[in-house]
């Protein structure tokens, strides 16, 4: 059996990718406090809203005040999506030092989830991401769609390669490959993700499995076997993404961690402390969330 890595950086998208697909919008002061609860739990990266249009998602309108509610915590890092240079000015209001900017391997899906095409969402990066720098905000890239898109069918290695150097050339310091409508399985993360590292640092390469097709741990264990090391997930299994229809929520943060701990890999995460977040928010929602490890009581006795 190949080696797996002795520790995993979780970022947690759980208040962004999560929410942003709940039907039910959740008070500011609640979503503060869901956040604490997250880093609580040793999370240090939290992905907490988007600098979008507040039409396109009305889920996370309340991003600039929300911000003001969140408590700091020694270590935790919190970010928001930004899609244009509006969004950074939003950013910077807000005081926030990390963003993440969002494009795809698709051009129809691109259209549809930012109103731009592929080559004009990096255009209009570009500057976003140089002042960004000057303002001293550090800045993701997520590339949609890199196994398949729900409007063009399975997308070529080739072209997720090509989008994720436009954006490691413009200067962000890690890209998160996503698998929005959660399609892939192990045999595409081999093929897709052993191009992506035959390119790019593998420890600047982050894998976001949406869990669809329940295919996200199978997904994250092929990933662990090829060396990576960071992993994108949501408390509870929360949202979705509202421009990919069907598509469910990113893997549950439980169920990752279920399968790193057991596995002995290390994450600075306590499980028990994550579903106590995973629960307040459930309540909340007013629904159950789908992690199979938070609905169990046995991992209550593991840990
Ligand atoms: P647009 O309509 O093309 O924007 O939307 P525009 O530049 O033509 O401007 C139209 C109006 O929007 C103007 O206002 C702008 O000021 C305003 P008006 O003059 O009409 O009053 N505007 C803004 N307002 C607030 N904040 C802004 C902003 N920008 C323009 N930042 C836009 C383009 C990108 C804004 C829109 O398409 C949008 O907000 N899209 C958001 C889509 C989104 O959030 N999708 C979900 C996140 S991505 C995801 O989930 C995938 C991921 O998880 C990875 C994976 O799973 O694959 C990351
Ligand atoms: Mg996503």
């Amino acid at each position: 059996m190949s080696t797996l890595p002795r520790a995993v950086r979780i970022v947690e998208v759980g208040p962004r990718d999560g929410l942003q697909n709940e039907s039910k919008i959740i008070p500011t002061e609640k979503k503060a406090e869901f956040i604490s609860l997250l880093a609580l739990s040793g999370l240090k990266d939290i992905e907490i809203a988007s600098f979008v249009h507040p039409k396109w998602v009305p889920q996370l309108a309340d991003a600039d005040a929300l911000i003001s509610h969140l408590r700091p915590y020694p270590d935790v890092r919190y970010s928001a999506l930004v899609p244009n240079m509006k969004g950074l000015d939003r950013a910077i209001a807000s005081g926030l030092k990390r963003i993440a900017v969002f494009t795809a391997a698709s051009e129809t899906f691109n259209r549809k989830n930012i109103n731009m095409g592929v080559a004009e969402s990096i255009a209009v990066f570009k500057p976003v991401v140089e002042r960004a720098a000057k303002e001293n905000i550090s800045v993701r890239g997520y590339v949609s769609t890199c196994f398949v898109c729900p409007y063009e069918g399975p997308i070529a290695k080739e072209r997720v390669a090509d989008v994720t150097k436009a954006l490691f050339d413009m200067g962000v310091d890690e890209v998160s490959i996503g698998d929005t409508i959660g399609a892939a399985t192990p045999k595409d993360v081999e093929s897709t993700g052993g191009h992506l590292i035959s390119q790019n640092p593998i420890d600047k390469l982050a894998m976001h499995f949406h869990d669809t097709y329940g295919m996200a741990v199978a997904n994250v264990y092929q990933s662990l076997q090829m060396g990576f090391t960071i992993f994108d997930s949501s408390a509870g299994g929360l949202g979705g993404c509202p421009y990919a229809p069907g598509a469910s929520g990113n893997i549950a943060t439980e169920d990752l961690l279920y399968l790193l701990d057991r596995l002995g890999i290390q994450t600075g995460v306590s499980l028990a402390a994550v579903r106590r977040a995973s629960r307040f928010i459930a309540t909340q929602l007013g629904r159950a969330l789908p992690s199979r490890v938070l609905q169990t009581s046995i991992g209550e006795v593991v840990h």
